[in-house]
């Protein structure tokens, strides 16, 4: 056995063992990685062409009842500074999104009570009646089904929610013991059912991870098959448990992103945040590695410092308009496009 063939034959459209997973993570070269990369970028192009999605991300509330270990605006961080936005101010960001040709918007937050279905419901159909030409993407966390049944009802299309490590012992480590493995599947098995798109995901390097829970991951998504896939490295935030650990590296996550290509073609897989924040140009190597969308910033800029998950996170300072006008830039200097496009998962 060697990565090559391995890499190979997951090109071929093979599925591979999660042995088969953990034997490439552990020896694979940096040669092994840009054969990977090059594999991904060609399968990529054969289903997307040189087509980059853009979300627009609004960043509606650092108010978060969960206390996840790594996460920067956890219920147990004191020294957050606190914001919720209006309603009245997410369909600005939507509106001023528009403007710039987004077709996607994205709605992030903690899990703030605030937003109650009918809060939700009603910011979603606000934006579906002034943009029907629009997705609507949710990114709120642990809800009930019956949540997520009201929240598609109204219109959301798709929902991210990281299955943050396919491997529950590794997740209990991560987790404070009220959140549960057992719940955050379901939850995906729900939004699956109700129709969302679905995105999973997970942190490459967070604590405690080793190639054995990364293998697990790669078999996940092999299984699962999510419409979308989020990774990015984990970076420490000094307000956390995790503050001294070390953050994922920028090798590890590109040949993931590469990796996860391979073993699901049409799925949907951002240039992380977190990944330009590792490395300047982090975003770019990750569309070369086989990612196919960014995420720029839509949040009103006085917020932005505040949803602050891990410490040095880039795309702060700047408007709206910047930030895709950056990314705009960043695309072109690799020979990728930006679409105006809602950037749907072709099967
Ligand atoms: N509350 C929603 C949820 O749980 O899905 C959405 C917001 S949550 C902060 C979004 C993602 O940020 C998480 O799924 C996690 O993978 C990522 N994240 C949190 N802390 C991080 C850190 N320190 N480094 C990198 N990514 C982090
Ligand atoms: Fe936000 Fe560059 S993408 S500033």
């Amino acid at each position: 056995m060697n990565c090559r063939d391995l890499l190979l034959r997951l090109a071929a459209g093979q599925d591979l063992t999660e042995s088969d997973f953990r034997f490439l993570l552990d020896s694979r070269t940096p040669e092994d990685a840009r054969f990977a990369q090059d594999l991904a970028v060609r399968v990529r192009k054969e289903i997307y062409g040189g087509a980059v999605f853009v979300r627009g991300l609004i960043e509606i509330s650092n108010i978060c009842k969960n206390n996840c270990r790594y996460c920067g605006i956890r219920r147990g961080n004191g020294s957050a500074a606190r914001y919720r936005l209006t309603p009245e101010e997410i369909l600005a960001c939507a509106e001023e999104g528009y403007a710039l040709g987004f077709r996607t918007f994205v709605l992030q937050g903690g899990e703030d009570p605030f937003f109650t279905d009918a809060v939700l419901c009603d910011i979603i159909k606000r934006i579906k009646e002034r943009h029907p030409d629009c997705a609507v993407t949710l990114s709120l966390g642990e809800r009930s089904r019956e949540s997520y049944a009201a929240l598609r009802q109204a219109g959301a299309d798709r929902y991210l929610l990281r299955h943050e490590t396919a491997d529950p012992a590794h997740y209990g480590k991560l987790h404070p013991p009220e959140m549960r493995f057992e719940n955050r599947m379901r939850c995906l098995r729900d939004l699956r059912a109700l129709g969302y798109q679905v995105g999973a995901g997970f942190m490459v390097g967070s604590p405690f991870q080793t190639n054995a829970e990364l293998a697990k991951d790669l078999a996940f998504i092999r299984e699962f098959r999510p419409d979308m896939c989020g990774i990015g490295p984990f970076i420490p935030h000094k307000d956390t448990p995790f503050a001294g650990c070390p953050a994922g590296t920028l090798e590890d996550t590109l040949f993931l992103l590469s990796l996860i290509r391979l073993i699901h073609p049409p799925v949907l897989l951002p240039a992380t945040t977190a990944l330009g924040t590792v490395h300047p140009r982090g975003r770019e190597l990750g569309i070369l590695a086989g990612a196919n969308v960014v995420m720029p910033n839509l949040s009103p800029v006085s917020v932005r410092k505040k949803y602050e998950l891990y410490n040095n996170k880039i795309c702060t300072g700047e408007e709206s308009a910047e930030c895709k006008g950056c990314l705009e830039a960043r695309m072109r200097s690799i020979g990728y496009e930006i679409v105006t496009d809602r950037g749907d998962v072709r099967r």
